[in-house]
């Protein structure tokens, strides 16, 4: 053997090397996600899971992204996910269920390992799940749940309690007087559950006689517009004689106080709300909304990662608890809703970093701001 050719040969074993110990390395990023997760602990992690597992594809199927929650839910999820190994491909359906559909057998399609779906209507996107079990694939409600279904497994917020939430600081504002119900989606099991919360509150106040239910109507799609009408015709309805409106949501709550903002009423009439959107917690600190449900959506979006993760790995799920579907007991982890005003505001939604003070406070003038 000549020593050139020795020379070549212990050149090209190093390179060989090289190129095995990179390759060993590298990662590939999710794409479709506005995730700002860059932190050293993420990438670190992410390299670690990745070496020792095959990487783990997750399909993340969204009702909508134009509601102010969702964004935050998709980049969180999209964070913790990252930082387990994972890659997700996100969809959005704009508030269509057939949309919705195609695009979870699209992502069953792209080879996802787990689909979590956010669905627009619990009990259309049902027959998903038989789709994605025959290809070998778990499905994961997440927030929402799916209808008359084997789906494997649910995570999201204790919904009754939220309806039960809205209701009690509602009644404790206003024990008399003129109610009317803003309930949400009528195709969202949520808003049925928030509805089922409000009514155990307020049944036994109704049947005491010390309140009267004028009107109860379901915002489709929860959006604000919808809100806006039925708050409106609500109104003309009772000749603005209402003292308290029980609002599902803070979508809907924003079109209700523009409302009864026409009419002078805002601030004068109770109203809830949930979720913390920004435009309701300055509603909130300005006196023009009571009270929103505080859902802590990194602990929900972060919780439903690592669970898609278990599903896929086929390890246990850390349930909590069990939630009927109308077919099967759904093993379900289910977190802890808060109320928040304008005095536990600073406390929780400012104090996580979820808004910030100089936003929540814009409209109210500086020497007004509380210290934090
Ligand atoms: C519900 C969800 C709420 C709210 C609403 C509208 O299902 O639990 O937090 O965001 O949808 O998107």
């Amino acid at each position: 053997m000549s020593k050139n050719f020795k020379k070549s040969m212990l050149s090209l074993i190093l390179i060989l090397a090289m190129l095995f110990t990179f390759s060993g390395c590298a990662t590939t990023n999710p794409n479709q996600s506005n995730s700002n997760a860059n932190s050293k602990t993420q990438s670190n992690s992410t390299t670690n899971t990745a070496s020792n597992s095959e990487k783990i594809k997750i399909g993340l199927s969204f009702d909508t992204l134009n509601l102010e929650r969702w964004p935050h839910d998709r980049d969180f999820f999209v964070q913790r996910a990252q930082a387990l190994g994972a890659e997700v491909l996100v969809q959005s359906a704009n508030s269509d269920s057939q949309t919705q559909y195609s695009q979870c057998q699209n992502l069953i399609a792209q080879g996802v390992k787990v689909l979590v779906i956010i669905p627009h209507d619990g009990s259309a996107i049902a027959p998903i799940i038989e789709e994605a079990h025959k290809a070998g694939v778990k499905v994961l409600a997440y927030d929402r749940l799916i209808m008359n279904s084997d789906v494997d497994a649910y995570v999201s917020f204790d919904n009754e309690k939220v309806g039960e939430l809205q209701a009690q600081y509602i009644t404790k504002l206003v024990p008399k007087g003129n109610y009317f119900l803003l309930e949400g989606s009528p195709t969202d099991n949520n808003a049925k559950l928030f509805e089922q919360g409000q009514k155990k509150v307020l049944q036994p106040l109704v049947d005491k006689g010390d309140i009267k239910i004028v009107g109860e109507q379901w915002a489709q799609d929860w959006l604000t517009q919808n809100a806006y009408n039925i708050m409106q015709n609500a109104l003309t309805a009772n000749n603005n004689k209402i003292d308290a409106v029980v609002d599902a949501n803070d979508s809907t709550a924003l079109g209700a106080v523009r409302a009864l903002q026409e009419q002078n009423l805002a601030g004068k009439v109770a109203i809830s709300g949930q979720d913390a959107d920004l435009a309701n917690c300055q509603l909130i600190v300005e006196g023009k909304q009571s009270m929103t449900v505080y859902k802590p959506v990194r602990e929900e979006a972060t919780k439903a990662a690592e669970v898609a993760v278990a599903l896929a790995k086929g390890v246990d799920i850390g349930a909590n608890g069990k939630v009927n579907n109308g077919k099967i007991d759904v093993p379900s982890v289910l977190l802890t809703p808060i109320a928040v005003d304008k005095n536990n505001m600073v406390d929780t939604i400012i104090k996580d970093g979820f808004h910030s003070l100089e936003d929540v406070y814009k409209n109210v003038p500086k020497d007004q701001w509380p210290k934090q």
